[in-house]
C-alpha cells in the first residue's frame, strides 16, 4: 500500500520535498497512522499548524457544517465569518487593527510588505531584515529572507532588501537610510534555529520605527495563534507592531494565512492595490474561530506555557549527561535544542522509535508540538529522545 502510494509520487509529482517513506493515513490530537496502521507520536504536528493537534473536534465540527452550507464565496460579498474572525484576531492583540485575509505565510507577508511600501510613498521602498530569517518562499517573502541559500539560483530578486543580525539593533540602525520604509522581523526565529530575541531588541526595533516613521512588521506565522503562551509572541514583550503577519496554526490545520495592521497603516490597502481569491474563505475563517474557541475553552495559552516549562527541564537534566546537547532555547510550545552533531541521523532514529521531530539548521533539533499535548505523551516523546541522543555515535 505504501510503496504503491511513494511510486504514484515518482511518477507524478514534482520531487521539490525531501520525503521520509511514510505515508500518512489519519490523525488525532498528537498521534498519528501510517497506512499500514503504525503509530506515531508526532512533535511536530503538520510543520506547525498542527498547534491544537490533528482533527481538532471543534474544527471539524466547524468545517463540516460549513462545507455543507457554504464552501466559496468571492470577495465580491460580505460573508459573517470572515468579519467575526477580524474581530476575534483584532480584539486579541490588545491594539486594535483590521486584518486582512489570505492563504499561507509567504501570501501574509507579500500583503505587509505591500502596506510597508504603500505607506513608504513617494520615494521609500527598502525594507531591513535579518539574515536566518524566513519568512516564505514567493519572490516578495523569499527576498525577505536572510539566507542565501534560498535565494540561489533565483536571482534577481525584488529590490531594497537589506539583512543585518538577528538581535542587533545598533546593525538596524545603521542600514536604515532615507528610502527605508520598514523592518520586518520575526519575534522568535523558527526555521533560523529558535533564536530568542535579546532582551530590549523588540522595543529596541520599535523606537528605531518610530523615530523614522517606519512599519514594523512581526512575522507570527510561526510564533502565534498561542504558540509561545500568548496570543503573539510579541506580547511577551509589550512592543506592539503595526503589521503582524499569520497563518501555520490560525486555521487549526486547514490552510488560512491573513495579517493585523494598525488602521492607520492598513489605510493604503485599497480595492485595488491587493487581493487574494480564496483569501477569507467561509471554511477557513469558521475553522479559525473554532481553533481560537478551542484554546481559550480548553485553557491551551497557559498549557503551552506548561508544555514548555515541562520540556525545558527534560532537555536541561539531559543536557549534564549528553555532550550533544549544546544549548536549550524554549518559549512555550516553541523548543530548540542546539547539537554538536548534524541533527538529521537523529530525526531518522526517531523515525525508527515511531516519534516525528524536525531539526532546522543541520543543528538544531526542532520541536513544535501541540499546545494540548499530555504530559503523558510529553514524557513518552522526551524517554524516546534521550535514548536517542545518549545512544548517537558523533
Ligand atoms: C516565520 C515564517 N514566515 C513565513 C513562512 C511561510 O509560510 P508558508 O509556508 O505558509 O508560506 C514560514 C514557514 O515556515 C515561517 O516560519
Amino acid at each position: 500500500m505504501s510503496q504503491a502510494i511513494i511510486d504514484l509520487f515518482k511518477a507524478y509529482v514534482i520531487p521539490n520535498y525531501t520525503r521520509f517513506p511514510l505515508v500518512l493515513d489519519h490523525g488525532e490530537g498528537s498521534r498519528v497512522w501510517d497506512t499500514e496502521g503504525t503509530r506515531y507520536l508526532d512533535f511536530f504536528p503538520g510543520w506547525g499548524c498542527g498547534l491544537i493537534g490533528h482533527c481538532p473536534p471543534r474544527v471539524v465540527e466547524a468545517v463540516r457544517e460549513q462545507v455543507g452550507k457554504l464552501i466559496h464565496v468571492p470577495n465580491t460579498w460580505y460573508i459573517a465569518a470572515q468579519g467575526e474572525l477580524g474581530q476575534a484576531l483584532s480584539e486579541r492583540t490588545g491594539w486594535g487593527g483590521q486584518c486582512f485575509f489570505c492563504n499561507s505565510g509567504t501570501e501574509a507577508n507579500e500583503a505587509a510588505i505591500k502596506i510597508a511600501r504603500l505607506n513608504g510613498k513617494p520615494g521609500r521602498y527598502k525594507i531591513v531584515t535579518t539574515f536566518n530569517s524566513f519568512h516564505g518562499r514567493t519572490f516578495g517573502a523569499l527576498s525577505a529572507t536572510g539566507q542565501p541559500k534560498y535565494h540561489e539560483g533565483l536571482e534577481p530578486l525584488l529590490a531594497g532588501f537589506s539583512y543585518v543580525p538577528f538581535g542587533n539593533l545598533e546593525a538596524t540602525a545603521a542600514a536604515i537610510d532615507d528610502e527605508t520604509c520598514a523592518l520586518m522581523v520575526e519575534p522568535i526565529q523558527g526555521e533560523g534555529g529558535i533564536n530568542l530575541p535579546p532582551a530590549g531588541y523588540l522595543e529596541g526595533l520599535r523606537a528605531l520605527a518610530d523615530k523614522h516613521k517606519l512599519i514594523l512588521i512581526f512575522d507570527e506565522v510561526q510564533t502565534g495563534m498561542g504558540r509561545t503562551g500568548k496570543w503573539f509572541a510579541h506580547q511577551h514583550f509589550g512592543v506592539p507592531p503595526d503589521v503582524v503577519t499569520l497563518a501555520k496554526a490560525l486555521g487549526g490545520g486547514v490552510a488560512v494565512g491573513g495579517l493585523i495592521a494598525t488602521p492607520a497603516a492598513a489605510e493604503k490597502l485599497k480595492p485595488g492595490t491587493h487581493a487574494a481569491t480564496f483569501g477569507g474563505n467561509p471554511i477557513a475563517c469558521r475553522a479559525a474561530l473554532a481553533t481560537i474557541e478551542t484554546i481559550e475553552a480548553d485553557g491551551l495559552l497557559d498549557r503551552a506555557v506548561a508544555i514548555g516549562e515541562r520540556f525545558r527541564q527534560r532537555f536541561e537534566a539531559l543536557r549534564g549527561r549528553c555532550p550533544l546537547i549544546q544549548d536549550v532555547r524554549v518559549k512555550g510550545c516553541m523548543i530548540g535544542v542546539e547539537l554538536a552533531v548534524e541533527g538529521k541521523p537523529i530525526v531518522e532514529e526517531c523515525l525508527k522509535r515511531r516519534l516525528l521531530i524536525n531539526v532546522t539548521h543541520g543543528t538544531v533539533m526542532r520541536l513544535l508540538p501541540a499546545m494540548n499535548l499530555s504530559d503523558a505523551e510529553l514524557d513518552e516523546g522526551c524517554d524516546i529522545l534521550e535514548s536517542v541522543l545518549l545512544a548517537h555515535k558523533a
